[in-house]
C-alpha cells in the first residue's frame, strides 16, 4: 500500500529528564523562574501556530527506564524529538541507544544552562553525537529555538 500523508508520523515528543519537574523552584539562579508547564505551553502554542497537523506529546520523568519505555512505545508515530535529558545527558548510554534506535527521527538536545560553562562532568553529553543539534545556555527559549530547527527538519 502506498504511504499517504495521513500515515506519516505526526508526533513531536517533548521530553524532560530528572529534576526538570522542579523548574521554577530549583536553583533559579541557574535554571530561571519559568516552570515546566509554562515551557510546554509555549512549545504547544508554537506548534499550533505552525499549523502543520503536528501534535506535541510531553513527558517528564525522574526515571531513565520510564523515559525509555515512553519513547519506545511511540517509535512508529514520532517525527521529531526535543529532549532535555537533565543529568542523564552525562550518564545514560541506555537513553542514547533508545534514541539512536529511532532511525532518522531528528533529535534536538536542549539545556537551559550552558553545560560547557559549568562543572567539567557536564561537558560531556552521551546524547549529542546522535542528536541533529544541541542548544545550550538560552534558558526556556532554547526549547523554542530547538523547535524552530525541528520544524525545518520535518
Ligand atoms: C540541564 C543541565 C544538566 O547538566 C543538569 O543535570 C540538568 C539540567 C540544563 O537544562 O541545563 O538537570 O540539562
Amino acid at each position: 500500500m502506498p504511504i499517504t500523508t495521513a500515515d506519516k508520523p505526526k508526533k513531536i515528543l517533548l521530553l524532560n529528564g530528572p529534576n526538570l519537574n522542579l523548574l521554577g523552584e530549583r536553583q533559579p539562579e541557574i535554571y530561571g523562574q519559568t516552570t515546566l508547564p509554562e515551557i510546554i505551553a509555549l512549545v504547544r502554542q508554537r506548534v499550533a501556530q505552525a499549523d502543520r497537523g503536528l501534535e506535541v506529546e510531553d513527558f517528564q520523568s525522574n526515571h531513565e527506564g520510564h523515559l525509555i519505555d515512553f519513547i519506545q512505545a511511540r517509535r512508529k508515530q514520532t517525527c521529531g524529538i526535543i529532549i532535555n535529558p537533565g543529568a542523564l545527558t552525562h550518564s545514560s548510554i541506555a537513553l542514547r541507544d533508545c534514541l539512536a534506535a529511532l532511525d532518522g527521527v531528528p533529535i534536538i538536545e536542549v539545556h537551559l544552562s550552558n553545560i560547557y560553562a559549568r562543572e567539567e562532568f557536564r561537558h560531556h553529553s552521551y546524547i549529542a553525537p546522535i542528536a541533529r543539534g544541541q542548544i545550550t545556555g538560552f534558558g526556556p527559549k532554547g526549547y523554542l529555538l530547538g523547535l524552530e530547527a525541528l520544524l525545518d527538519l520535518i
